[in-house]
């Protein structure tokens, strides 16, 4: 099966999740966020991790399911966090509908996301509870840290990686591992595909970092330089403040307090063009994309039973969304 397939899989079972009509203020946004699109990448990584280890994709279904609503809702509240006007090309649940809505139109995707992990074999529901649950607190870990590097321009690199490492990378070794836990992997087989998601996902929230000053805007689906206009301390910026001339260190100061945002993220994107940031950040992303590679090397199965977990690897790294 091919990329493309497991995703219209899994859209065809996030389309069967089933909510109640009424009150619609409170399920009619899950509707509508649950089928704007997305790239369905963790459920396809949990599912891929399940049949890695031997096991079968629709054993693994409910926990990819339960990871990728989990995932929606991280996006819902992250939306609000960050004044983000569009995610996959429609507006936003706090614009379309206002805050509270999407707080708490949120919070029940977030229990939806526990009621579909729970619909695994009893004897593997320690483990994917244990799992999930260190995973959800530390994506609010790393949430409230990236608002606070808002604020602080001391923000160092490893700093960073870390900050990432909790918002994004545990989720997508949570994936992989929990479709290894579904498929019953050796404790040692688990610990190296999260470490391979660890990796990637690193790598993939640097591509996205990148992506937010530098994408297509007809196709990106989010709004370009929304990082750049809340000071986000993002690969980008540190890299350019690790590279910039003390004038240019002045200038990017000052861009941070600039009120035009059009100005802002075009002055700023000319500064990181000057310094060759994209491409500083592009060999950061491919040193923790050789590291994953490194992780899922470790792995004794059948290469030829590593191909689709390279192939979405690969698509990551250089997709345009
Ligand atoms: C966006 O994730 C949030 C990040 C962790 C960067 P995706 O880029 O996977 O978003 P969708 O689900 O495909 O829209
Ligand atoms: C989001 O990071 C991470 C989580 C949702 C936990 P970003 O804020 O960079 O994600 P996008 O760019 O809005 O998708
Ligand atoms: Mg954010
Ligand atoms: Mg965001
Ligand atoms: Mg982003």
């Amino acid at each position: 099966m091919d990329i493309k397939k497991y995703t219209a899989l899994i859209d065809g079972e996030l389309s069967q999740i089933g909510f109640p009509d009424s009150p619609n203020q409170l399920y009619d946004p899950l509707r509508y966020f649950l089928q704007i699109g997305g790239k369905r990448i963790r459920p396809m990584l949990t599912l891929l991790g399940a049949e890695l280890f031997g096991g079968t994709y629709e054993k693994a279904m409910s926990q990819a399911l339960s990871i990728e609503v989990f995932h929606n809702f991280t996006l819902i509240h992250d939306d609000i966090m960050d004044e983000a006007p569009l995610r996959r090309n429609f507006q936003t649940i706090h614009e379309k509908w206002n805050r509270d809505v999407a707080i708490l139109s949120g919070d029940v995707l977030m229990i939806k996301a526990y009621q579909l992990l729970g619909q695994i074999e009893g004897k593997l529901l320690p483990d994917a509870f244990a799992l999930f649950n260190k995973t959800a607190i530390e994506v609010c870990e790393g949430q409230q840290m990236d608002m606070d590097f808002e604020q602080r321009s001391d923000v160092t690199i490893d700093e960073y990686i870390e900050m990432i490492r909790l918002k994004t990378s545990v989720l997508l070794g949570c994936a992989l591992e929990m479709g290894a836990i579904v498929a019953e992997a050796s404790s040692n087989d688990r610990a190296l595909i999260y470490d391979f998601g660890q990796h990637i996902g690193i790598a993939f929230q640097i591509q996205d970092d990148i992506l937010d000053l530098y994408a297509n805007p007809d196709k990106f689906g989010k709004q370009v330089g929304g990082d750049v206009i809340a000071n986000k301390k993002t690969m980008l910026h540190l890299t350019a403040v690790q590279n910039a001339t003390k004038e240019q260190l002045e200038v990017l100061k000052q861009l941070q307090n600039e009120d035009n945002v059009e100005l802002k993220v075009d002055r700023t994107r000319r500064l990181f063009d000057q310094l060759d940031i994209r491409s500083l950040c592009e060999a950061r992303m491919q040193e923790h994309y050789d590291i994953a590679m490194q992780s899922l090397a470790k792995i004794e199965v059948e290469e030829a039973q590593k191909a689709k977990l390279i192939g979405l690897a690969n698509f990551l790294m250089n997709r345009e969304v």
